[in-house]
Order: C-alpha cells, then sequence, then structure tokens
C-alpha cells in the first residue's frame, strides 16, 4: 500500500508561499498544501491577483492546491477557468471555516447546513475543475451531524478528495478532534478520504493512521507550524535541530521584510508565526510572553534570539 499523503493544512496568515517553500526545502516530509482560503464574492469578476499567493507556489519544491471560500457558483466556476489560466489543475472549496461573520453567511463551515446550496457548489466546482475539485469539511457547524447527513450528496459528484476536520464550526478549535465521530463518517464517504486535527507528534499521526488504514492522507497545521522537521519525523527522521528552526525562522523573516511595507504588517505576521514556532523550544511559553508583548520587529527579534540562542535578525 503505497504511504499516504502528508499534507500541510492551510493557515491564513501563516502557511504563506515563503512559509510553504522554505519548509519543504528545509525540512521535508510534506508531499502537498492547500493555500489559504481567496474568497469570492458574488461576482462572476474573479481577479487573478487573489491567487497570488497560490500561484507563487507554481513549479516550486511544494504543490499547492489553492482554496476559495464563497457560496456563489457562477464566481466558482470563473474561479475555476481563472485558475486553470494560471496552470493549476487542482480547486478546494473552504467548507469548514468556523468563524460566525463566515459562516452565519453561508459560507465555509455555514455551506453545508444548506443542501441546497452546497449541491450547487458542488457542481459547479467539479464542473470547473474536472477531475480536480476537492472540499475540507468540518462535522457541521452547530452540531457534529450533518457531513453524515450530507454523504449521500457528496458521494454523488467526482471529488477527488475530502479533507475532514473532526469538530463542529461551533468549536472553533475548543475540546479535541472527535476520532469516534469521524470513524463513523468515514465509511459513508466514498471519495478519498484525507484526516485533518490535533496531529502533534509522530504518535499522533501514528495513531491516526492505525486507526484509520484507509486514509488517502493526513493534513497537518498548527502541528507543523509549531515543529516544521514533523512531517518528515512522521516518516521516520530524526527530530530537526534547533539552529535549524531559528535559521528557519530567520530567512522567513527576511522574506517577509522585503515582501511587506512597513514595521507594523511584519510585526503582526511574526508574532502570528511565533504563536506557533515558540513550541519548538523548551522555554517556549516564557519566550512567547516576550515576543508577543514586543512593541515593533526589532524588539521581536530580540525577544526570539533570548528564546533561541540563535541569530534572529534577517
Ligand atoms: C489561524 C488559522 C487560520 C486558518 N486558515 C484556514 C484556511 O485559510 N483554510 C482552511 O481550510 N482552514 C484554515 N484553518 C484550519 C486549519 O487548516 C485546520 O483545519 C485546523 O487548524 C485543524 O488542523 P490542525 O489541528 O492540524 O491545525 C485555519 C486555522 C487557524 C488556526
Amino acid at each position: 500500500m503505497p504511504a499516504p499523503t502528508i499534507w500541510l493544512a492551510p493557515l491564513r496568515g501563516v502557511t504563506l508561499a515563503p512559509f510553504r517553500r522554505l519548509l519543504a526545502e528545509r525540512f521535508g516530509g510534506v508531499d502537498a498544501a492547500l493555500a489559504p482560503f481567496a474568497a469570492l464574492g458574488s461576482s462572476e469578476k474573479v481577479p487573478a491577483r487573489i491567487f497570488a499567493d497560490a500561484a507563487a507556489s507554481l513549479g516550486g519544491p511544494l504543490p499547492t492546491v489553492p482554496q476559495v471560500i464563497g457560496r456563489d457558483p457562477a464566481a466558482l466556476r470563473a474561479a475555476g477557468r481563472v485558475l486553470r489560466d494560471l496552470g493549476f489543475e487542482r480547486m478546494d472549496l473552504n467548507c469548514g471555516c468556523p468563524w460566525k461573520f463566515v459562516a452565519r453567511k453561508g459560507r465555509g463551515s455555514g455551506l453545508p447546513e444548506d443542501a441546497d446550496a452546497f449541491a450547487r457548489m458542488l457542481e459547479a466546482g467539479c464542473e470547473a475543475m474536472p477531475g480536480g475539485f476537492s472540499i475540507k469539511v468540518r462535522l457541521g457547524y452547530r452540531t457534529p451531524d450533518t457531513l453524515a447527513a450530507r454523504a449521500d450528496l457528496i458521494n454523488s459528484f467526482p471529488l477527488r478528495c475530502v479533507a475532514v476536520h473532526p469538530r463542529t464550526g461551533a468549536q472553533m478549535y475548543g475540546g479535541a478532534a472527535d476520532l469516534d465521530a469521524f470513524a463513523a463518517v468515514l465509511p459513508l464517504l466514498r471519495a478519498p478520504v484525507v484526516y485533518n486535527g490535533d496531529i502533534a507528534s509522530p504518535a499522533d499521526a501514528a495513531r491516526v493512521l492505525a486507526r484509520f488504514p484507509s486514509l488517502a492522507g493526513i493534513m497537518v497545521g498548527r502541528g507543523l507550524c509549531a515543529r516544521p522537521g514533523l512531517a518528515a519525523e512522521i516518516r521516520g527522521a530524526p527530530p530537526a535541530p534547533r539552529e535549524a528552526v531559528a535559521a528557519f525562522a530567520r530567512d522567513l523573516a527576511a522574506e517577509y521584510a522585503a515582501a511587506l511595507c512597513g514595521p507594523a504588517p511584519l510585526l503582526g505576521r511574526l508574532k502570528e508565526l511565533w504563536g506557533y514556532l515558540h513550541r519548538s523550544f523548551e522555554e517556549g511559553d516564557d519566550g512567547l510572553r516576550r515576543i508577543q508583548r514586543a512593541a515593533d520587529p526589532d524588539a521581536l527579534f530580540s525577544a526570539v534570539e533570548a528564546l533561541t540562542g540563535r541569530p534572529a535578525r534577517p
């Protein structure tokens, strides 16, 4: 049996193109990534620039699938055309975003709650990206039974894969991923299924893969942001040295400093990154407090150097 695919899950503001490229180059072990979502409106005019982040990974070391969020089938068809023109053969629809203001508008984890709207989007996506359309879903928005109730509908479309994060939208990221609910829904889905949620160590991955041998893959988000060598470790490599993690962060900071305008966006981007990456270091919790208090990038770099003992300035 081929080894299951290891996906990098999308984290908006964190798993951006430079992160994806450096992750693959420095640590390996990851087969593919979903890009953070690009939002579609209700217009058929979909500008190619909303896919700039995903497009920056075309031809790079980590194959990246663009993701969209929305509920308008015409906009989804237009997005498919734009993506094919850019050279993509795959497109993913976000059916899992938990934020209230998104879900209440019937987008993200709110979309599968409306069976008709969901069906129209599945149809449009499969037509727009033949053979390459996938979805990322939760168990439901308020209750954990929506996905199971939509299984027949999902099975009536030729999806490339379905990534399942077994929480409800209302749960956000609280509590634990519900592996028993996942076990109940897995046999109902005909498309290849990718498991996503709370994989933070090689042991977590081994447990999921042993319990669900039919999985097409696992998708790891926060775990890989906290421990960039995790995918390689899942494949049997030793833990990445701390120096490699510190160098990864420094080189990422250099790319962000070159791409972002001014200190405030850079500070925000790096605080978000270190919100996860501090876990790679023993004194991580104390170090994070200092990092989060930094008023400018220089103070942040000093806090990072105190935590890692390595140069942090780009
Ligand atoms: C800050 C943040 C941003 C996220 N952005 C996206 C996104 O753009 N698209 C998406 O499908 N999921 C998004 N997610 C959800 C993750 O992809 C993933 O499903 C979730 O974190 C659970 O997996 P994990 O436990 O491996 O992190 C985001 C999660 C977080 C915490």
